[in-house]
């Protein structure tokens, strides 16, 4: 299969925040921001592989800034690397200044999506070409988090985890 770039699979979401999406000290609610960041992770994995995608994980996710009502929120969303049948996605999450326009990063997440068939069974996806050195970066880490993910969710032994062994030894 001939190999794609992440910037590919680049997709930017900008909303606002509206009232009915915070919570009671007017931020941004925090399974608000999880859904946005899923429909722009899903379109990533789709434009990647091409396939239905589904969400298999929610890996991480950094709630380091609230987010005001009536914030412009923009959500940019990437593959980061390929497996066989999986994708990490790495979401950037940035706040906007309403006077300067400065844009401020507020949250970061990574999710990993699985391609599938009609009937729901993994199929396989293109390999990913980082280019620049921050995509090359989150590809060099993704098998250690892939395999964090596993054995967290219980579908692998911790003795196979090799990438996660190397950081202790
Ligand atoms: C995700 C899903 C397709 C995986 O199916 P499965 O039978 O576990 O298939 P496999 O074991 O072959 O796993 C498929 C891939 O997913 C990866 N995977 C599965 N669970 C994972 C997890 N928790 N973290 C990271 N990767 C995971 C596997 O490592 C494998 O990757 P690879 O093919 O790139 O090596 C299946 O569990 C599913 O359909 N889940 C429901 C998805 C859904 O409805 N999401 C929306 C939630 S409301």
């Amino acid at each position: 299969m001939q190999p794609k770039t992440p910037s590919e699979s680049l997709t930017i979401l900008t909303d606002i925040v509206l009232p009915s999406e915070t919570n009671p000290l007017n931020n941004l609610f925090g399974g608000e921001l999880l859904a946005r960041m899923d429909r722009a992770a899903s379109i990533s994995a789709r434009r990647h592989s091409r396939r239905v995608c589904v969400t298999a994980s929610v890996n991480h996710v950094a709630f380091n800034r609230s987010i005001p009502l009536g914030s412009v929120v923009t959500i940019e969303s990437k593959v980061s690397r390929s497996f066989k049948s999986s994708m990490e996605i790495f979401i950037d999450v940035w706040i906007e200044d309403r006077e300067s326009g400065v844009r401020t990063k507020a949250n970061e997440a990574i999710y990993t999506f699985v391609a599938v068939d009609e009937s729901g069974l993994p199929v396989e996806v293109a390999p990913i070409l980082p280019e620049t050195e921050l995509e090359q970066q989150r590809y060099d880490a993704a098998l250690r988090r892939k395999q964090l993910s596993l054995v967290l969710a219980g579908k692998m032994n911790p003795h196979d985890a090799t990438e996660l062994k190397a950081l202790f030894i």
